[in-house]
């Protein structure tokens, strides 16, 4: 990844710092910075921004990648929640065999919408994995992430939940499949300073897998949503295989396509107090764009604090990918009003953003179905990683890519190993 600062950016772009920034503040990149607080931007990604501000990128349609081609390559799905991942592996042409969720409206979900996946509701740490032994080719598991994100308490492993990544690495050690497949929040990479991935590598290590690891950007993946994921594809020791992860996309794809004709559905309301003042907020607006006095009364406390706050009455903008939907659209910190009309996202526009098509259905109460959807994999994020799940089993890559591929995973699990971690699990 070819790395520059605000200022050769900006140089290169022909464009003023400032537009640079702004991106940033929109969170359609993100810097990292150095041991002297100097910003430096991936170029690839700044190029992408700047043709999609310019027009120039494709201009592509929203819709649900599907594979009409199906593998016999089979998954295990550990904490399967209403389908995100299993739903985009089908997609891609992969067997979902077995997929386990503890939450009766996820399951009630699941089973909606594929009565003939076989569906487990359990917690993972009470099922016996091993007659799945050399049966299964990818197990994939996103364990909940509260307890690395960084609105939960950032416990980590002290945070029982954050054990739920043992129970994933025992049905490995149990079932021995080719690849292994992990997805977390972005939050995973800095928790612990590092130390909670780097443990987890480790103990993919000593399971006999090589791990690898990637952020990996949603927006640039056909979803309409900017959400970003620490993804890591594991390979058993014994197969040469690289760990390939989905190329971006030059493109993104608008909240106003993804939300065209998007069928009527349930969804919550603003009573009549933040009604008034939502109105009062544009498409991609925020708290700032409140009268003074508004913004105090509506902001409380939150109003002498510092940082942008941008998501406090936040109204979306029809032009970009939406902000990362959480799993409750009227969140005071994490508003998601819709673009023209004052109310948060009903549950269909959930889905659309998060790739869901519009015959998924989603059981249980309205609190539910949301925090359903706000946790998924997005659906086309998983088509692509299950694409490259397929092309990794079929030995679909060349050489060139190979070497590529396996010298970057090295440097970078070298530089986050923490020496003496090796061994914790
Ligand atoms: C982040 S969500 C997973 C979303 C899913 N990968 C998708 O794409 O839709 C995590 C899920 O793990 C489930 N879960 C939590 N603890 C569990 C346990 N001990 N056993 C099984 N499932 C569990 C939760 O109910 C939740 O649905």
């Amino acid at each position: 990844m070819e790395t520059v600062t605000l200022d050769e950016a900006a140089k290169y772009l022909g464009v003023a710092p400032a537009l640079i920034r702004s991106w940033e503040k929109k969170k359609l990149i993100q810097s990292k910075k150095d041991h002297n607080n100097t910003r430096f931007f991936d170029l690839e990604l700044l190029k992408r921004i700047y043709d999609n501000s310019q027009g120039k990128s494709q201009e592509v349609g929203f819709k649900i990648l599907q594979n009409t081609e199906k593998t016999e390559f089979t998954t295990i799905e550990l904490f399967a929640g209403c389908g995100g991942m299993a739903l985009g592996f089908e997609n891609a042409g992969l067997q979902n065999e077995l997929l386990i969720e503890l939450n009766k409206d996820c399951v009630n979900t699941l089973q909606k919408n594929r009565s003939h996946w076989s569906v487990v509701q359990e917690d993972v740490a009470k099922i016996d994995f091993k007659s799945y032994q050399g049966k299964i080719d990818i197990v994939s598991g996103g364990f909940p992430c509260q307890a690395f994100s960084y609105a939960g308490k950032g416990k980590g492993f002290e945070d029982t939940r954050g054990t739920l990544f043992f129970e994933f690495a025992r049905c490995l050690e149990e079932v021995k499949p080719k690849i292994a497949v992990a997805e977390n929040v972005r939050g995973l990479l800095s928790h612990q300073k590092g130390k909670t991935l780097s443990i987890m590598l480790a103990s993919l290590k000593d399971l006999g897998y090589k791990p690898a690891y990637q952020v990996v950007s949603a927006q640039f993946l056909d979803v309409p949503q900017k959400r970003e994921r620490v993804v890591i594809i594991a390979v058993r020791k014994d197969l040469d295989i690289p760990s390939i992860f989905p190329d971006p996309k030059s493109y993104t794809i608008s909240l106003k396509q993804a939300l065209t004709n998007c069928p009527d559905s349930i969804g919550v309301n603003y009573n009549d107090r933040k009604k008034a003042i939502m109105e009062l907020v544009p498409p991609g607006g925020n708290w700032r764009d409140l009268p003074l006095e508004i913004q105090k009364k509506y902001l409380k406390n939150s109003f002498y604090k510092g940082g942008g706050r941008t998501g406090f009455a936040k109204r979306l903008s029809w032009d970009e990918p939406c902000l990362t939907i959480t799993c409750s659209p009227a969140q005071t910190q994490t508003e998601r009003c819709h673009p023209d009309k004052t109310r948060p996202l009903t549950v269909r526009e959930y889905a659309r953003v998060q790739t869901f098509p519009d015959d998924w259905k989603f059981t249980g109460s309205l609190t539910s179905q949301y925090k359903q959807i706000g946790n998924a994999v997005p659906v086309n994020m998983a088509y692509h990683l299950g694409q490259c799940l397929i092309a990794m089993l079929e030995g679909k890559w060349n050489n060139q890519t190979k070497q590529q591929v396996i010298k970057k995973q090295e440097t970078e699990i070298q530089q986050l190993l923490i020496p003496g971690l090796a061994k914790v699990f």
